[in-house]
């Protein structure tokens, strides 16, 4: 039985103070469930301090937005596998549209990325979605087909099972414009489909989020649509109530 997830992408906000303010009001809004998974995506300089924040709560999982294909070196910038582990980290989101489109991160680099991140015991959260061209195009499932083949590419059967999707559409990224339940289970679908070609029955337990304009309004539809496992949530991730009542959809 595949639990749901709601995972908080904060991207570039929420630095270490503002974050104890905002988790002192999440955590008492959203008490420990069996029945569902939590984790935060903040920026890595917040790292350490939701980690002191969280200590009380080992249910809340941490991870960080981006790693190098690098393990160690001369990468002035960087942050590596091994030491987003060392700080606290237990997730990594891989291949997000923002460092596809912004920062030019390949299928390819998505494949070295989720290698090295279980190399590393972090999991992979790898994110998927067409931009409004290919949609439009009707390219979607070829897209979102090529990104997951390629980003599983380099890993083991074993290593496949481990990981989680996001299925984020690009155009509907901080738009507030959300792919529809009905279209969200589609290729949700199509995915599981992929997945399980490629690992048997083992592709019916992994996780697939959808991320892209979620808001407690549409929250409960999407969650309530076949194969949609949990959310990966930008916007509305940034304000603690707003986010423990979708949390606690
Ligand atoms: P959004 O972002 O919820 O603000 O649309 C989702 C994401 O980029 O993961």
């Amino acid at each position: 039985m595949r639990r749901p997830v709601f995972a908080a992408n904060w991207k570039l906000n929420i630095g270490p103070s503002v974050a104890r303010e905002y988790m002192a009001a999440f955590l008492a809004a959203c008490e420990p469930r069996p029945d569902r998974s939590l984790a935060f995506f903040p920026p890595a300089l917040t790292l350490a301090a939701m980690r002191d924040l969280l200590s009380p709560r080992p249910d809340v999982l941490l991870g960080v937005q981006n790693i190098s294909v690098e393990e160690k070196g001369a990468f002035t910038g960087e942050n590596s596998a091994p030491i987003a582990r060392d700080a606290g980290a237990g997730l990594v989101l891989v291949g997000h549209s923002e460092r596809r489109r912004l920062f030019g991160e390949t299928d390819e680099e998505t494949a070295a990325k989720c290698a090295i991140a279980l190399h590393h015991r972090l999991i992979p959260i790898l994110c998927v979605g067409e931009t409004l061209h290919e949609r439009e195009a009707g390219r979607t499932e070829e897209v979102v087909g090529r990104q997951l083949s390629v980003g599983v590419g380099r890993l083991g059967l074993d290593e496949v099972a481990c990981v989680l999707v996001a299925y984020e559409p690009v155009w509907a990224i901080g738009t507030g414009r959300n792919a529809t339940p009905a279209d969200a289970s589609h290729i949700h679908g199509v995915i599981r489909q992929t997945l399980t070609d490629r690992i048997g029955a083992r592709g019916r337990e992994i996780t697939i989020l959808y991320g892209g304009s979620v808001t407690r309004h549409n929250a409960g539809p999407l969650l309530a649509a076949r194969d949609v496992d949990g959310l990966l949530v930008g916007g509305a991730s940034l304000e603690p109530d707003g986010w423990a009542e979708i949390c606690n959809t």
